[in-house]
């Protein structure tokens, strides 16, 4: 078993029978979380690099808890703290830590195709964990899992993905990876917050939030990007919360059994209420759960590493 590509750089390349290998795999790791000892041999030997040129909490943490409970060697930079303070570029920093011997790379970056440049730099497989307005694949994946692990299949199911569509790598992910899996997928957000040319994405797209509610399975929530956005996008965040913000009013038009999804981080009382946050339809702390699942998965099967599931002390 194992994936088609040596690397993880977007869900736009990435086929249903890799997206659903990674998805089944997961569920073994998942099951390891589970467990009083939740580590297992599976990496050992290798040494994974943690490159973060932006912030992250989930992601960081949860590619390093995975890396750690698969047994690998653990390198975490941070470009605030490192030698690119003092000019050193993206190419010579990477080449000099690979120097050091590693084998794999998870990278975060404000650009971009940056992770596609290292794969052109480097022999280590390489792993998308956000570029720019890009992707975030393994957001995708863990996404579909969590979504999976509730109703059986992705196939038909309808998710809204409302908000920041325009500077969202998360929302790209999840039109990729749902629409190759057989969801139907709309996007909701004031048509200064839509991507360009939207329709392009095979998606239904909506700048009225009650008709994107109607009859929806999965409402994604996304923040505003105020840090990739010019001001001016929207009136005022009184009006946006009016228009935008999803409240448990709003939930009325969706669905029975339906699904609050949230990748975080959240801003209470702008995208989503406290209320609908943290209430029994959200998953949004299984998603954050299930991110490791995915990303002990994905770290697996680019390894090329035989499956070890015994947990060790
Ligand atoms: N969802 C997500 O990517 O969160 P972080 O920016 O905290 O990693």
């Amino acid at each position: 078993m194992g994936l088609s590509s040596r690397h993880l750089l977007g869900l736009e390349e990435t086929s249903a029978e890799d997206i659903t290998t990674i998805l089944d795999t997961a569920i073994s790791f998942r099951e390891i979380l589970e467990r009083p000892i939740k580590k297992v041999p599976t990496l050992r030997g290798l040494t994974v690099l943690n490159l973060f040129y932006e912030a992250s909490t989930r992601t960081r943490i949860s590619f390093e808890l995975a890396e750690k409970r698969l047994s690998a060697d653990v390198v975490n930079f941070s470009s605030s703290t490192s030698s690119v303070t003092k000019g050193e570029s993206l190419k010579d920093t990477v080449r000099t830590i690979e120097a050091m011997k590693i084998d794999m790379v998870v990278v975060r970056h404000g650009s971009p195709g940056a992770p596609h440049l290292l794969t052109r730099t480097l022999e280590s497989n390489i792993i998308n964990a956000g570029d720019g307005a890009h992707e975030h694949p393994t957001q995708g994946l863990l996404d579909m899992f969590t979504l999976r692990q509730k109703y059986g299949s992705l196939k038909g199911l309808r998710v809204v993905l409302v908000g920041d569509t325009k500077h969202s790598r998360v929302a790209r992910s999840n039109i990729w990876g749902l629409k190759t899996m057989g969801a139907s997928v709309a996007i909701c957000s004031p048509s200064t917050l839509l991507p360009y040319a939207a329709e392009q994405f095979g998606v239904d797209v909506y700048t009225n939030l009650d008709e994107a509610l109607d009859g929806a399975d999965v409402v994604n929530i996304l923040r505003i990007q105020l840090e990739r956005q010019q001001s001016g996008m929207f009136p005022s965040q009184r009006e946006y919360v009016n228009l935008f913000g999803i409240n448990t009013d709003r939930l009325k038009r969706l669905n029975k059994n339906y699904t609050i999804m949230h990748p975080g981080p959240m801003n209470r009382g702008v995208e989503i209420t406290s209320e609908v946050a943290d209430s029994e339809s959200s998953v949004i702390l299984e998603q954050v759960t299930n991110g490791q699942a995915v990303r002990m998965a994905v770290l697996y099967l680019l390894s090329g590493k035989k499956m070890e599931t015994d947990s060790k002390e």
